[in-house]
Protein backbone atom coordinates (compact mmCIF):
# COMPACT_ATOMS: atom_id res chain seq x y z
CA UNK A 1 0.00 0.00 0.00
CA UNK A 2 2.76 2.23 0.51
CA UNK A 3 6.29 3.06 -0.33
CA UNK A 4 7.65 4.53 2.72
CA UNK A 5 7.36 5.20 6.39
CA UNK A 6 6.41 8.74 7.55
CA UNK A 7 9.54 9.01 10.35
CA UNK A 8 12.12 8.05 7.62
CA UNK A 9 11.59 10.84 4.90
CA UNK A 10 14.38 13.19 4.61
CA UNK A 11 15.56 15.71 2.27
CA UNK A 12 17.49 13.30 -0.11
CA UNK A 13 14.19 12.61 -1.02
CA UNK A 14 13.11 15.84 -2.23
CA UNK A 15 11.17 15.73 -5.44
CA UNK A 16 10.37 12.01 -5.18
CA UNK A 17 6.54 11.05 -5.08
CA UNK A 18 5.80 8.80 -2.58
CA UNK A 19 2.87 7.04 -0.68
CA UNK A 20 2.63 6.88 3.25
CA UNK A 21 -0.25 5.28 5.44
CA UNK A 22 -0.89 6.25 9.03
CA UNK A 23 -2.81 7.96 11.65
CA UNK A 24 -3.42 11.61 11.49
CA UNK A 25 -1.65 12.81 14.73
CA UNK A 26 -2.92 16.87 13.91
CA UNK A 27 -5.42 18.81 11.19
CA UNK A 28 -4.83 22.23 11.24
CA UNK A 29 -6.62 24.21 8.67
CA UNK A 30 -4.19 27.45 7.78
CA UNK A 31 -5.79 30.02 5.87
CA UNK A 32 -6.89 27.48 2.86
CA UNK A 33 -4.16 25.53 3.65
CA UNK A 34 -4.74 22.19 5.64
CA UNK A 35 -1.53 20.61 7.33
CA UNK A 36 -1.85 17.21 8.46
CA UNK A 37 1.33 15.83 10.69
CA UNK A 38 0.60 11.63 9.84
CA UNK A 39 2.15 9.47 12.12
CA UNK A 40 3.12 5.54 11.66
CA UNK A 41 5.02 3.58 14.37
CA UNK A 42 8.35 5.65 12.77
CA UNK A 43 6.99 8.87 13.12
CA UNK A 44 5.30 11.73 11.80
CA UNK A 45 5.57 13.49 9.16
CA UNK A 46 4.19 16.75 7.72
CA UNK A 47 1.57 16.55 4.77
CA UNK A 48 0.23 20.02 3.03
CA UNK A 49 -2.79 20.00 1.16
CA UNK A 50 -4.10 23.42 -0.97
CA UNK A 51 -7.04 24.52 -2.73
CA UNK A 52 -4.94 23.98 -6.37
CA UNK A 53 -5.40 19.45 -5.19
CA UNK A 54 -9.11 20.17 -5.77
CA UNK A 55 -10.69 16.67 -4.12
CA UNK A 56 -8.04 16.23 -2.06
CA UNK A 57 -8.15 19.51 -0.39
CA UNK A 58 -11.82 18.89 0.28
CA UNK A 59 -11.16 15.27 1.19
CA UNK A 60 -8.43 16.59 3.26
CA UNK A 61 -10.69 18.97 5.11
CA UNK A 62 -12.58 16.26 6.62
CA UNK A 63 -10.14 14.39 8.43
CA UNK A 64 -10.12 14.35 11.94
CA UNK A 65 -7.51 13.12 14.42
CA UNK A 66 -7.23 9.21 14.31
CA UNK A 67 -8.08 8.91 11.00
CA UNK A 68 -6.29 6.27 9.02
CA UNK A 69 -5.22 7.49 5.72
CA UNK A 70 -3.00 6.78 2.40
CA UNK A 71 -1.39 9.35 1.54
CA UNK A 72 0.32 10.37 -2.49
CA UNK A 73 2.35 13.36 -2.03
CA UNK A 74 5.81 14.86 -3.64
CA UNK A 75 8.52 15.51 -1.14
CA UNK A 76 9.95 18.97 -1.01
CA UNK A 77 11.77 21.10 1.10
CA UNK A 78 10.39 23.18 3.91
CA UNK A 79 10.67 27.14 3.95
CA UNK A 80 13.89 28.16 6.06
CA UNK A 81 10.59 29.81 8.33
CA UNK A 82 9.13 26.70 8.56
CA UNK A 83 12.21 24.30 9.19
CA UNK A 84 11.10 22.33 12.68
CA UNK A 85 14.54 21.33 14.04
CA UNK A 86 12.81 18.98 16.69
CA UNK A 87 11.50 16.90 13.88
CA UNK A 88 13.72 14.29 12.31
CA UNK A 89 11.72 15.01 9.54
CA UNK A 90 11.54 18.78 10.49
CA UNK A 91 13.13 19.90 7.16
CA UNK A 92 10.34 18.63 4.62
CA UNK A 93 7.05 18.35 3.82
CA UNK A 94 5.14 16.22 1.74
CA UNK A 95 3.00 18.12 -0.80
CA UNK A 96 -0.51 15.95 -1.47
CA UNK A 97 -1.39 14.84 -4.60
CA UNK A 98 -3.22 12.05 -3.35
CA UNK A 99 -5.76 11.08 -0.29
CA UNK A 100 -8.17 7.83 0.55
CA UNK A 101 -9.70 7.87 3.91
CA UNK A 102 -8.43 4.10 4.92
CA UNK A 103 -10.89 4.26 8.03
CA UNK A 104 -12.26 7.13 10.19
CA UNK A 105 -11.93 7.42 14.15
CA UNK A 106 -14.33 8.62 16.78
CA UNK A 107 -13.07 11.09 18.83
CA UNK A 108 -10.73 9.39 21.06
CA UNK A 109 -11.19 8.85 24.74
CA UNK A 110 -7.56 11.33 25.31
CA UNK A 111 -5.71 13.22 22.65
CA UNK A 112 -2.51 10.89 22.67
CA UNK A 113 -0.23 14.17 23.36
CA UNK A 114 -2.26 15.23 26.59
CA UNK A 115 -2.22 11.93 28.06
CA UNK A 116 -1.29 13.00 31.38
CA UNK A 117 -4.51 14.75 31.65
CA UNK A 118 -6.16 11.37 32.02
CA UNK A 119 -5.11 8.94 34.55
CA UNK A 120 -3.67 6.01 34.08
CA UNK A 121 -7.11 4.08 34.45
CA UNK A 122 -8.58 5.53 30.98
CA UNK A 123 -4.45 4.87 29.28
CA UNK A 124 -5.14 1.18 30.23
CA UNK A 125 -8.94 1.08 29.43
CA UNK A 126 -8.04 2.27 25.63
CA UNK A 127 -4.61 0.65 25.93
CA UNK A 128 -4.57 0.13 22.06
CA UNK A 129 -4.44 4.05 21.71
CA UNK A 130 -2.17 4.70 24.56
CA UNK A 131 0.35 2.34 22.52
CA UNK A 132 0.14 4.83 19.61
CA UNK A 133 1.97 7.37 21.23
CA UNK A 134 5.36 7.92 20.65
CA UNK A 135 6.64 6.88 23.86
CA UNK A 136 5.04 3.78 24.06
CA UNK A 137 5.77 3.53 20.67
CA UNK A 138 9.53 3.61 21.35
CA UNK A 139 9.38 1.15 24.18
CA UNK A 140 7.85 -1.51 22.90
CA UNK A 141 10.31 -1.28 19.82
CA UNK A 142 13.32 -1.24 22.44
CA UNK A 143 11.96 -4.00 24.06
CA UNK A 144 11.82 -5.96 20.96
CA UNK A 145 15.43 -4.74 20.38
CA UNK A 146 16.69 -6.06 23.29
CA UNK A 147 15.03 -9.70 23.46
CA UNK A 148 16.44 -9.82 19.79
CA UNK A 149 19.86 -8.85 21.02
CA UNK A 150 19.56 -11.19 24.15
CA UNK A 151 18.60 -14.44 21.69
CA UNK A 152 21.73 -13.33 19.39
CA UNK A 153 24.25 -13.07 22.62
CA UNK A 154 23.09 -15.95 24.26
CA UNK A 155 22.59 -17.98 20.68
CA UNK A 156 26.07 -17.53 20.09
CA UNK A 157 27.02 -18.32 23.74
CA UNK A 158 25.85 -22.23 22.65
CA UNK A 159 22.84 -21.40 24.63
CA UNK A 160 19.19 -23.48 22.77
CA UNK A 161 16.00 -21.92 23.26
CA UNK A 162 14.01 -24.77 24.98
CA UNK A 163 9.98 -24.29 25.63
CA UNK A 164 9.27 -25.66 29.20
CA UNK A 165 5.33 -26.01 30.33
CA UNK A 166 2.79 -23.19 31.31
CA UNK A 167 0.18 -25.69 32.33
CA UNK A 168 2.38 -27.31 35.55
CA UNK A 169 2.64 -28.09 39.33
CA UNK A 170 3.59 -25.22 41.89
CA UNK A 171 7.21 -23.93 41.64
CA UNK A 172 8.11 -22.36 44.80
CA UNK A 173 9.34 -18.67 44.64
CA UNK A 174 7.94 -18.02 46.91
CA UNK A 175 4.65 -16.15 45.49
CA UNK A 176 1.18 -17.05 45.51
CA UNK A 177 0.24 -19.54 42.45
CA UNK A 178 -2.39 -19.43 39.93
CA UNK A 179 -4.22 -21.78 39.35
CA UNK A 180 -5.70 -23.72 36.72
CA UNK A 181 -8.44 -26.26 37.59
CA UNK A 182 -8.82 -29.59 35.49
CA UNK A 183 -11.74 -30.32 33.61
CA UNK A 184 -11.00 -34.22 33.04
CA UNK A 185 -9.18 -35.16 36.43
CA UNK A 186 -11.54 -33.52 39.08
CA UNK A 187 -10.61 -31.37 42.12
CA UNK A 188 -7.25 -31.03 40.68
CA UNK A 189 -5.40 -28.44 39.49
CA UNK A 190 -2.62 -26.95 36.97
CA UNK A 191 -0.58 -24.21 38.56
CA UNK A 192 0.93 -21.38 36.52
CA UNK A 193 5.04 -21.41 36.78
CA UNK A 194 6.56 -18.99 38.93
CA UNK A 195 9.42 -19.78 36.64
CA UNK A 196 10.84 -22.41 34.60
CA UNK A 197 13.11 -22.87 37.95
CA UNK A 198 12.61 -27.16 37.85
CA UNK A 199 12.41 -27.92 34.20
CA UNK A 200 15.14 -25.81 33.41
CA UNK A 201 17.46 -28.08 36.17
CA UNK A 202 15.72 -31.10 34.79
CA UNK A 203 16.67 -30.02 31.04
CA UNK A 204 20.63 -30.18 32.18
CA UNK A 205 19.98 -33.38 34.09
CA UNK A 206 18.67 -34.43 30.22
CA UNK A 207 22.54 -33.16 28.83
CA UNK A 208 20.75 -30.35 27.32
CA UNK A 209 23.87 -28.26 28.34
CA UNK A 210 22.86 -24.90 27.99
CA UNK A 211 19.32 -23.74 27.97
CA UNK A 212 17.72 -20.44 27.75
CA UNK A 213 14.18 -19.46 27.26
CA UNK A 214 12.40 -15.66 26.69
CA UNK A 215 9.74 -17.17 29.73
CA UNK A 216 6.62 -16.13 31.10
CA UNK A 217 6.13 -16.28 34.96
CA UNK A 218 3.40 -15.73 37.00
CA UNK A 219 3.10 -14.87 40.90
CA UNK A 220 0.29 -13.67 42.50
CA UNK A 221 1.80 -11.24 44.98
CA UNK A 222 1.49 -7.65 46.15
CA UNK A 223 2.70 -5.52 43.17
CA UNK A 224 4.77 -2.47 43.12
CA UNK A 225 6.01 -0.25 40.07
CA UNK A 226 8.41 -3.16 39.24
CA UNK A 227 6.35 -6.02 40.10
CA UNK A 228 3.68 -7.57 37.74
CA UNK A 229 1.74 -10.76 38.28
CA UNK A 230 2.72 -11.96 34.50
CA UNK A 231 6.19 -10.93 33.52
CA UNK A 232 9.10 -12.28 31.05
CA UNK A 233 12.31 -13.68 32.46
CA UNK A 234 15.38 -13.92 30.24
CA UNK A 235 15.84 -17.60 32.01
CA UNK A 236 19.26 -18.95 31.16
CA UNK A 237 20.84 -22.60 32.53
CA UNK A 238 23.88 -24.38 32.12
CA UNK A 239 25.54 -27.77 32.96
CA UNK A 240 29.28 -28.07 34.62
CA UNK A 241 30.02 -24.20 35.68
CA UNK A 242 30.37 -22.66 38.54
CA UNK A 243 29.31 -19.43 39.39
CA UNK A 244 31.78 -16.93 37.28
CA UNK A 245 30.59 -18.89 34.23
CA UNK A 246 27.44 -17.85 34.62
CA UNK A 247 28.14 -14.65 36.02
CA UNK A 248 30.34 -14.21 33.16
CA UNK A 249 27.33 -15.03 30.68
CA UNK A 250 24.99 -12.77 32.11
CA UNK A 251 27.67 -9.81 32.41
CA UNK A 252 28.99 -10.56 28.79
CA UNK A 253 24.88 -10.31 27.54
CA UNK A 254 24.21 -6.99 29.86
CA UNK A 255 27.52 -5.07 28.68
CA UNK A 256 26.50 -5.99 24.79
CA UNK A 257 23.02 -4.92 25.55
CA UNK A 258 23.77 -1.51 26.82
CA UNK A 259 26.64 -0.95 24.49
CA UNK A 260 24.70 -1.60 21.44
CA UNK A 261 21.57 -0.54 22.31
CA UNK A 262 22.22 2.29 24.03
CA UNK A 263 25.95 3.35 23.64
CA UNK A 264 27.00 2.45 27.09
CA UNK A 265 30.08 1.26 28.89
CA UNK A 266 29.04 -0.62 31.58
CA UNK A 267 32.26 -1.83 32.33
CA UNK A 268 33.35 -4.49 34.99
CA UNK A 269 30.52 -5.17 37.56
CA UNK A 270 31.75 -5.56 41.13
CA UNK A 271 30.95 -7.78 43.32
CA UNK A 272 29.90 -7.51 47.07
CA UNK A 273 29.01 -9.90 49.78
CA UNK A 274 25.34 -9.45 50.80
CA UNK A 275 26.56 -8.63 54.52
CA UNK A 276 28.17 -5.99 53.23
CA UNK A 277 25.82 -4.37 51.01
CA UNK A 278 23.08 -4.62 53.78
CA UNK A 279 25.96 -2.54 56.43
CA UNK A 280 26.74 0.35 54.28
CA UNK A 281 23.09 0.64 52.30
CA UNK A 282 20.90 -1.19 54.16
CA UNK A 283 19.61 -3.28 51.04
CA UNK A 284 20.90 -6.09 49.36
CA UNK A 285 20.31 -4.17 46.18
CA UNK A 286 22.56 -0.97 46.68
CA UNK A 287 21.67 1.80 44.51
CA UNK A 288 25.31 2.40 44.01
CA UNK A 289 24.70 5.81 42.46
CA UNK A 290 24.11 7.93 45.85
CA UNK A 291 27.23 8.49 47.68
CA UNK A 292 25.38 8.00 50.93
CA UNK A 293 26.79 4.93 53.25
CA UNK A 294 25.25 3.23 56.85
CA UNK A 295 27.80 3.34 59.49
CA UNK A 296 27.11 1.05 62.63
CA UNK A 297 27.10 3.52 65.78
CA UNK A 298 25.80 0.54 68.22
CA UNK A 299 28.90 0.14 70.21
CA UNK A 300 28.50 4.16 71.22
CA UNK A 301 25.24 3.71 72.40
CA UNK A 302 25.52 0.53 74.73
CA UNK A 303 25.27 2.84 77.54
CA UNK A 304 23.98 6.11 76.95
CA UNK A 305 20.64 6.76 78.75
CA UNK A 306 18.70 7.38 75.61
CA UNK A 307 16.79 4.01 75.56
CA UNK A 308 15.82 4.76 72.11
CA UNK A 309 19.57 3.92 71.17
CA UNK A 310 20.68 2.04 73.96
CA UNK A 311 18.10 -0.97 73.85
CA UNK A 312 18.82 -1.34 70.21
CA UNK A 313 22.69 -0.94 70.57
CA UNK A 314 22.41 -4.26 73.46
CA UNK A 315 19.62 -6.47 71.54
CA UNK A 316 21.24 -9.06 69.36
CA UNK A 317 18.78 -8.05 66.54
CA UNK A 318 18.88 -5.07 66.98
CA UNK A 319 21.15 -2.46 65.34
CA UNK A 320 21.55 1.77 66.00
CA UNK A 321 23.12 3.41 62.32
CA UNK A 322 23.74 6.77 61.20
CA UNK A 323 23.88 8.01 57.57
CA UNK A 324 25.55 11.54 57.02
CA UNK A 325 24.63 14.17 54.24
CA UNK A 326 27.56 15.77 53.60
CA UNK A 327 26.60 19.88 53.30
CA UNK A 328 22.73 18.98 54.95
CA UNK A 329 22.45 21.91 56.59
CA UNK A 330 21.98 23.53 53.64
CA UNK A 331 20.13 20.85 51.38
CA UNK A 332 17.50 20.60 53.60
CA UNK A 333 14.59 22.67 55.43
CA UNK A 334 13.51 21.66 59.17
CA UNK A 335 10.10 20.91 57.42
CA UNK A 336 11.84 18.75 55.00
CA UNK A 337 13.04 16.83 57.93
CA UNK A 338 9.94 16.38 59.58
CA UNK A 339 8.84 15.22 56.01
CA UNK A 340 11.93 12.14 55.78
CA UNK A 341 10.67 11.36 59.71
CA UNK A 342 7.31 10.46 58.04
CA UNK A 343 8.70 8.69 55.17
CA UNK A 344 10.88 6.55 57.70
CA UNK A 345 7.97 5.86 59.24
CA UNK A 346 6.19 3.85 56.22
CA UNK A 347 9.36 1.33 56.34
CA UNK A 348 8.12 1.29 60.51
CA UNK A 349 10.66 3.67 62.12
CA UNK A 350 9.61 4.99 65.06
CA UNK A 351 11.53 8.11 64.38
CA UNK A 352 14.43 9.69 62.43
CA UNK A 353 17.02 11.45 65.10
CA UNK A 354 19.79 14.12 63.83
CA UNK A 355 22.31 16.22 64.24
CA UNK A 356 23.30 18.93 62.66
CA UNK A 357 26.84 19.53 62.39
CA UNK A 358 27.25 23.47 62.94
CA UNK A 359 30.52 23.02 64.59
CA UNK A 360 32.28 20.26 65.48
CA UNK A 361 34.82 21.49 67.47
CA UNK A 362 32.32 23.07 69.56
CA UNK A 363 30.79 19.64 71.05
CA UNK A 364 28.24 21.17 73.57
CA UNK A 365 26.99 24.49 71.24
CA UNK A 366 27.93 23.17 67.99
CA UNK A 367 25.59 20.43 67.20
CA UNK A 368 22.16 20.92 67.21
CA UNK A 369 20.07 18.01 67.59
CA UNK A 370 16.88 16.66 68.78
CA UNK A 371 19.20 14.12 71.04
CA UNK A 372 22.12 15.82 71.78
CA UNK A 373 21.33 16.31 75.28
CA UNK A 374 20.74 12.82 75.84
CA UNK A 375 24.42 11.89 74.42
CA UNK A 376 27.74 12.57 76.58
CA UNK A 377 30.30 14.73 74.79
CA UNK A 378 32.22 11.55 74.21
CA UNK A 379 29.79 10.19 72.45
CA UNK A 380 29.48 12.68 70.46
CA UNK A 381 32.95 13.45 69.63
CA UNK A 382 33.17 9.56 68.58
CA UNK A 383 30.34 9.68 66.40
CA UNK A 384 31.40 12.99 64.38
CA UNK A 385 34.60 11.20 64.29
CA UNK A 386 33.32 7.53 62.79
CA UNK A 387 30.90 9.53 60.46
CA UNK A 388 33.99 11.66 59.39
CA UNK A 389 31.45 14.96 60.06
CA UNK A 390 32.36 18.02 58.79
CA UNK A 391 30.78 21.44 59.28
CA UNK A 392 27.25 22.25 57.78
CA UNK A 393 26.63 18.14 57.56
CA UNK A 394 23.79 16.50 58.87
CA UNK A 395 23.80 13.15 60.03
CA UNK A 396 20.64 10.77 60.63
CA UNK A 397 20.18 7.58 62.68
CA UNK A 398 18.17 5.02 62.76
CA UNK A 399 17.58 2.80 66.01
CA UNK A 400 15.70 -0.69 66.51
CA UNK A 401 15.59 -4.09 65.10
CA UNK A 402 17.94 -4.27 62.12
CA UNK A 403 15.75 -4.81 59.44
CA UNK A 404 13.53 -1.81 59.99
CA UNK A 405 17.01 0.22 60.46
CA UNK A 406 17.89 -1.07 56.82
CA UNK A 407 15.13 -0.98 55.67
CA UNK A 408 14.08 2.46 56.93
CA UNK A 409 17.60 4.11 56.20
CA UNK A 410 18.14 2.00 53.06
CA UNK A 411 14.76 3.85 51.65
CA UNK A 412 15.95 7.53 52.71
CA UNK A 413 19.29 6.83 51.27
CA UNK A 414 17.46 6.32 47.67
CA UNK A 415 14.93 9.09 48.00
CA UNK A 416 17.82 11.70 49.57
CA UNK A 417 19.78 10.46 46.20
CA UNK A 418 16.58 11.14 44.00
CA UNK A 419 15.37 14.52 45.55
CA UNK A 420 18.86 16.00 46.20
CA UNK A 421 19.56 14.88 42.86
CA UNK A 422 22.68 13.20 44.57
CA UNK A 423 23.73 10.70 41.54
CA UNK A 424 27.41 10.32 40.95
CA UNK A 425 27.25 8.15 37.98
CA UNK A 426 24.33 7.05 35.20
CA UNK A 427 24.86 3.63 35.90
CA UNK A 428 26.21 1.45 38.82
CA UNK A 429 25.57 -2.52 38.47
CA UNK A 430 27.28 -4.74 40.66
CA UNK A 431 27.05 -8.30 41.51
CA UNK A 432 26.08 -9.14 45.16
CA UNK A 433 27.18 -12.57 46.36
CA UNK A 434 27.15 -14.42 49.21
CA UNK A 435 23.95 -14.29 50.26
CA UNK A 436 22.62 -16.12 53.52
CA UNK A 437 20.94 -19.76 52.71
CA UNK A 438 18.06 -18.92 55.16
CA UNK A 439 16.39 -16.18 56.55
CA UNK A 440 13.80 -16.37 59.81
CA UNK A 441 10.29 -17.03 58.12
CA UNK A 442 7.19 -14.65 59.05
CA UNK A 443 5.61 -17.52 61.14
CA UNK A 444 8.31 -18.97 62.79
CA UNK A 445 10.79 -21.34 61.18
CA UNK A 446 13.06 -20.85 58.19
CA UNK A 447 12.71 -20.09 54.75
CA UNK A 448 14.89 -20.23 51.82
CA UNK A 449 16.64 -16.65 51.00
CA UNK A 450 16.53 -17.41 47.01
CA UNK A 451 14.45 -20.71 46.60
CA UNK A 452 15.20 -24.40 48.08
CA UNK A 453 16.99 -25.78 44.95
CA UNK A 454 20.23 -23.08 45.52
CA UNK A 455 23.74 -24.94 46.76
CA UNK A 456 25.17 -23.84 49.64
CA UNK A 457 28.43 -23.39 50.35
CA UNK A 458 29.09 -25.55 53.38
CA UNK A 459 28.65 -29.12 53.35
CA UNK A 460 25.09 -31.09 54.78
CA UNK A 461 26.30 -31.63 58.37
CA UNK A 462 27.23 -27.22 58.68
CA UNK A 463 24.15 -26.57 57.12
CA UNK A 464 22.12 -28.36 59.74
CA UNK A 465 24.25 -27.74 62.54
CA UNK A 466 24.00 -24.04 61.63
CA UNK A 467 21.54 -22.70 58.76
CA UNK A 468 21.53 -19.56 59.73
CA UNK A 469 25.19 -18.86 59.33
CA UNK A 470 25.18 -21.02 56.32
CA UNK A 471 26.23 -19.03 52.95
CA UNK A 472 24.71 -19.87 49.62
CA UNK A 473 26.02 -20.01 46.10
CA UNK A 474 23.75 -17.58 44.69
CA UNK A 475 24.58 -14.08 43.28
CA UNK A 476 22.21 -11.09 42.03
CA UNK A 477 22.85 -8.76 39.18
CA UNK A 478 21.80 -5.58 40.75
CA UNK A 479 21.57 -2.27 38.36
CA UNK A 480 20.80 1.30 39.78
CA UNK A 481 18.93 -0.54 42.86
CA UNK A 482 17.18 -3.07 40.88
CA UNK A 483 17.52 -6.46 41.67
CA UNK A 484 17.93 -6.73 37.65
CA UNK A 485 18.29 -11.02 38.18
CA UNK A 486 19.48 -13.37 40.24
CA UNK A 487 20.35 -17.16 40.03
CA UNK A 488 22.72 -19.64 41.75
CA UNK A 489 24.92 -22.98 41.39
CA UNK A 490 21.79 -25.87 42.37
CA UNK A 491 22.36 -28.75 44.14
CA UNK A 492 22.78 -31.62 41.92
CA UNK A 493 22.99 -34.61 44.93
CA UNK A 494 19.94 -35.77 46.52
CA UNK A 495 21.17 -35.68 49.69
CA UNK A 496 22.12 -31.94 50.19
CA UNK A 497 18.48 -31.22 48.39
CA UNK A 498 17.09 -33.74 51.16
CA UNK A 499 19.13 -31.46 53.72
CA UNK A 500 17.77 -28.55 52.69
CA UNK A 501 14.19 -29.51 52.96
CA UNK A 502 14.66 -31.13 56.47
CA UNK A 503 15.89 -27.63 57.31
CA UNK A 504 13.31 -25.85 55.79
CA UNK A 505 10.69 -28.21 57.87
CA UNK A 506 9.64 -29.96 54.57
CA UNK A 507 9.01 -33.15 55.63
CA UNK A 508 9.80 -36.39 53.92
CA UNK A 509 6.30 -36.96 52.66
CA UNK A 510 6.00 -33.31 51.28
CA UNK A 511 9.15 -33.16 49.71
CA UNK A 512 8.01 -36.58 47.90
CA UNK A 513 4.73 -35.33 47.28
CA UNK A 514 6.06 -31.76 46.06
CA UNK A 515 8.91 -32.48 44.26
CA UNK A 516 9.47 -36.24 43.68
CA UNK A 517 10.28 -35.62 40.16
CA UNK A 518 13.28 -33.68 40.86
CA UNK A 519 14.74 -35.69 43.51
CA UNK A 520 14.01 -38.88 41.46
CA UNK A 521 15.98 -36.87 38.59
CA UNK A 522 19.35 -35.98 41.07
CA UNK A 523 19.37 -40.43 41.74
CA UNK A 524 20.22 -40.36 38.04
CA UNK A 525 23.41 -38.59 36.80
CA UNK A 526 22.55 -34.99 37.23
CA UNK A 527 25.54 -33.01 36.36
CA UNK A 528 26.59 -29.96 38.43
CA UNK A 529 24.89 -26.85 37.14
CA UNK A 530 23.57 -23.99 37.95
CA UNK A 531 21.95 -20.88 36.45
CA UNK A 532 20.04 -17.17 36.42
CA UNK A 533 17.04 -15.46 35.63
CA UNK A 534 16.99 -11.58 34.52
CA UNK A 535 13.63 -9.89 34.65
CA UNK A 536 13.32 -8.62 30.94
CA UNK A 537 10.88 -5.97 31.87
CA UNK A 538 12.63 -4.35 34.49
CA UNK A 539 15.50 -3.94 32.45
CA UNK A 540 13.68 -2.47 29.45
CA UNK A 541 12.26 -0.17 32.32
CA UNK A 542 15.77 1.21 33.19
CA UNK A 543 17.52 1.05 29.64
CA UNK A 544 13.72 2.94 28.49
CA UNK A 545 14.13 5.50 31.39
CA UNK A 546 10.66 4.19 32.34
CA UNK A 547 9.15 4.53 35.58
CA UNK A 548 7.11 1.85 35.48
CA UNK A 549 7.22 -1.63 34.24
CA UNK A 550 3.57 -0.90 32.54
CA UNK A 551 5.04 1.62 30.29
CA UNK A 552 7.06 -1.01 28.82
CA UNK A 553 4.66 -3.77 28.97
CA UNK A 554 2.27 -3.85 25.94
CA UNK A 555 -1.23 -5.28 28.03
CA UNK A 556 -0.30 -4.65 31.62
CA UNK A 557 -2.38 -5.42 34.64
CA UNK A 558 -3.14 -2.89 37.26
CA UNK A 559 -1.59 -2.89 40.84
CA UNK A 560 -4.87 -5.08 42.05
CA UNK A 561 -4.03 -7.42 38.81
CA UNK A 562 -6.53 -6.62 36.70
CA UNK A 563 -6.69 -6.17 32.74
CA UNK A 564 -9.21 -3.00 32.27
CA UNK A 565 -9.07 -3.28 28.58
CA UNK A 566 -10.36 -6.94 28.20
CA UNK A 567 -11.72 -6.48 32.43
CA UNK A 568 -9.63 -9.50 33.72
CA UNK A 569 -10.45 -11.59 35.63
CA UNK A 570 -14.44 -12.19 34.45
CA UNK A 571 -17.25 -13.99 35.51
CA UNK A 572 -17.39 -17.37 33.59
CA UNK A 573 -20.92 -19.28 33.36
CA UNK A 574 -22.15 -21.60 35.72
CA UNK A 575 -21.60 -24.52 33.35
CA UNK A 576 -17.90 -23.83 32.75
CA UNK A 577 -17.84 -24.44 36.50
CA UNK A 578 -19.95 -27.41 36.44
CA UNK A 579 -17.24 -28.82 34.38
CA UNK A 580 -14.40 -27.73 35.77
CA UNK A 581 -16.15 -29.80 39.11
CA UNK A 582 -16.58 -26.35 41.37
CA UNK A 583 -18.56 -24.16 42.66
CA UNK A 584 -18.29 -20.62 44.40
CA UNK A 585 -17.97 -19.82 47.80
CA UNK A 586 -19.29 -16.43 47.52
CA UNK A 587 -22.53 -15.31 45.84
CA UNK A 588 -20.75 -14.85 42.51
CA UNK A 589 -22.25 -17.26 40.84
CA UNK A 590 -25.80 -16.01 41.52
CA UNK A 591 -23.67 -12.42 40.21
CA UNK A 592 -22.94 -14.21 37.35
CA UNK A 593 -26.34 -15.81 36.62
CA UNK A 594 -27.83 -11.98 36.87
CA UNK A 595 -25.21 -11.21 34.19
CA UNK A 596 -25.48 -13.74 31.98
CA UNK A 597 -29.43 -12.86 31.99
P1 LIG B 1 13.75 -14.59 40.96
O1 LIG B 1 12.53 -14.91 41.70
O2 LIG B 1 14.82 -13.79 41.66
O3 LIG B 1 14.51 -15.91 40.51
O4 LIG B 1 13.37 -13.86 39.61
C1 LIG B 1 14.36 -13.46 38.67
C2 LIG B 1 14.10 -12.05 38.19
O5 LIG B 1 12.80 -11.91 37.67
C3 LIG B 1 12.32 -10.59 37.91
N1 LIG B 1 11.04 -10.65 38.62
C4 LIG B 1 9.95 -9.92 38.31
N2 LIG B 1 9.74 -8.98 37.38
C5 LIG B 1 8.53 -8.43 37.30
N3 LIG B 1 7.49 -8.75 38.10
C6 LIG B 1 7.64 -9.68 39.06
N4 LIG B 1 6.59 -10.00 39.83
C7 LIG B 1 8.92 -10.31 39.21
N5 LIG B 1 9.42 -11.25 40.04
C8 LIG B 1 10.70 -11.45 39.67
C9 LIG B 1 13.37 -9.87 38.72
C10 LIG B 1 14.18 -11.00 39.29
O6 LIG B 1 15.51 -10.63 39.53
N6 LIG B 1 14.12 -19.29 39.20
C11 LIG B 1 14.87 -18.18 39.77
C12 LIG B 1 16.06 -17.80 38.93
C13 LIG B 1 17.20 -18.78 39.05
O7 LIG B 1 17.54 -19.16 40.18
O8 LIG B 1 17.77 -19.11 37.98
C14 LIG B 1 13.93 -16.97 39.86
O9 LIG B 1 12.85 -16.94 39.33
O10 LIG B 1 14.17 -9.08 37.87
P1 LIG C 1 11.60 11.33 71.26
O1 LIG C 1 12.41 11.19 72.52
O2 LIG C 1 10.70 10.20 70.95
O3 LIG C 1 10.96 12.67 71.10
O4 LIG C 1 12.69 11.29 70.11
C1 LIG C 1 13.78 12.19 70.06
C2 LIG C 1 14.35 12.14 68.66
O5 LIG C 1 14.72 10.79 68.35
C3 LIG C 1 13.37 12.57 67.58
O6 LIG C 1 14.10 13.31 66.62
C4 LIG C 1 12.88 11.27 66.98
O7 LIG C 1 12.57 11.45 65.61
C5 LIG C 1 14.10 10.38 67.18
N1 LIG C 1 13.77 8.97 67.30
C6 LIG C 1 12.80 8.38 68.05
N2 LIG C 1 12.79 7.04 67.92
C7 LIG C 1 13.78 6.78 67.02
C8 LIG C 1 14.29 5.58 66.43
N3 LIG C 1 13.79 4.38 66.72
N4 LIG C 1 15.32 5.69 65.55
C9 LIG C 1 15.84 6.90 65.25
N5 LIG C 1 15.41 8.04 65.77
C10 LIG C 1 14.40 8.00 66.64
Amino acid sequence: MRSDYCGDIRKQAIDQTITLCGWVDRRRDHGGVIFIDLRDRSGVVQVVFDPDGGEFFELADKVRSEYVLKVTGRVRARDAATVNSNMPTGEIEIFGTGLEILNESETPAFQLDEHTKVGEDVRLHYRYLDLRRPEMQSNLQLRAAISSKVRRSLEAQGFLDLETPILTRATPEGARDYLVPSRTHEGKFFALPQSPQLFKQLLMVSGLDRYYQIARCFRDEDLRADRQPEFTQIDIEASFVEEDDIMAVGETMARDLFKEVLDVDLGEFPRMPYAEAMSRFGSDKPDLRIPLELVDVGDLMSSVEFKVFSGPANDPEGRVAAMKLPGGNELLTRKQIDDYTRFVGIYGAKGLAYIKCNDITDLEEGLQSPIVKFLPADVRGAIIERVGAQNGDLVFFGADNASVVNESLGALRCKLGADLKLYTAEWAPLWVVDFPMFEKADGGGLTALHHPFTAPSVDAAQLKDKPLESLSRAYDMVLNGTELGGGSIRIHDQEMQQAVFEVLGISHEEAREKFGFLLDALKFGAPPHGGIAFGLDRLVMLMTGASSIRDVIAFPKTQSAQCLMTDAPGNVDSKQLRELHLRTRVSSEAANDKKEN
